[in-house]
């Protein structure tokens, strides 16, 4: 007798709005999608656990990731997401070393309607290169082109100038501010600007 597949898994299989698990290629860096097999001992579950008590990341997008234990548990929830095809975390990785840059996640907020959120974070050693701008844009453009998302939303505190910059940079136009609209690491909720892509806007200049 089969075993029954588990509704997520069986949605996921015909949905074509499914994040399938893919490897991104932008020459000096590659994306690959986070997972269970990242949590093993060695230096990318540890870079994962840095990331987590890096100040910024730890204000702006705080990770769930501060010890061993804590870190797994976040691991087995990318690899869950992935296999409803819910979300696309990506781990940014350098080409040459295979060393951990960021990460760069888009999920559905409505999934029948075509509608997600984007979001990421750089390592202190993954800044400044452009490379989360670069892996942005391609996280974007395959989740318009294999997984017909319809429209990206990207939310970021006021603060947050170099969020900002990475959304401009990545062709997410601005579409106003919304109050006290998130809690943030430091406890407070900030005001966010609220950016978005659709799948028909022009693609960002080359940069
Ligand atoms: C946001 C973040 C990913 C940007 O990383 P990064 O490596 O600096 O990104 P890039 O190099 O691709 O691009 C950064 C842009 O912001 C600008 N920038 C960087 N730091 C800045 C700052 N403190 N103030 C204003 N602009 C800044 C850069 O000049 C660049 O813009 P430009 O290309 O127009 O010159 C990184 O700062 C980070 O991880 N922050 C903590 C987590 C976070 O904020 N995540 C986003 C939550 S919405």
């Amino acid at each position: 007798m089969s075993t029954p597949t588990p509704p997520a898994a069986a949605q996921a299989a015909t949905d074509p709005r499914t994040f399938r698990r893919t490897t991104l290629d932008l020459g000096d860096a590659v994306l690959r999608p986070w997972g269970r097999e990242d949590a093993g001992p060695g230096p990318l579950l540890d870079s994962l656990i840095t990331a987590a008590a890096d100040p910024l990341i730890a204000l702006w997008n705080p990770l769930a990731a501060r010890d061993h234990d804590a870190a797994v548990a976040w691991l087995e929830a990318r690899e869950d997401a992935w296999e409803r095809g819910a979300a696309a975390p990506f781990a940014v990785l350098d080409a040459t070393d295979g060393s951990l840059l960021g990460c760069v996640n888009v999920r559905w907020i409505d999934r029948a309607d075509g509608l997600a959120m984007i979001g990421y974070w750089a390592l202190p050693t993954g800044r400044g290169r452009g490379v989360i701008t670069r892996a942005t844009n391609a996280v974007t453009d395959w989740a318009f082109r294999t997984a017909d998302a319809r429209r990206i939303e990207l939310a970021h505190a006021v603060a947050n100038e170099a969020s900002c910059r990475v959304a401009l940079n990545c062709g997410y136009l601005p579409e106003g501010t919304l109050r006290a609209s998130h809690l943030f690491g430091d406890g407070a909720h900030h005001d966010e600007h609220l950016h978005a892509r659709l799948a028909t806007d022009p693609e960002p200049a080359a940069r």
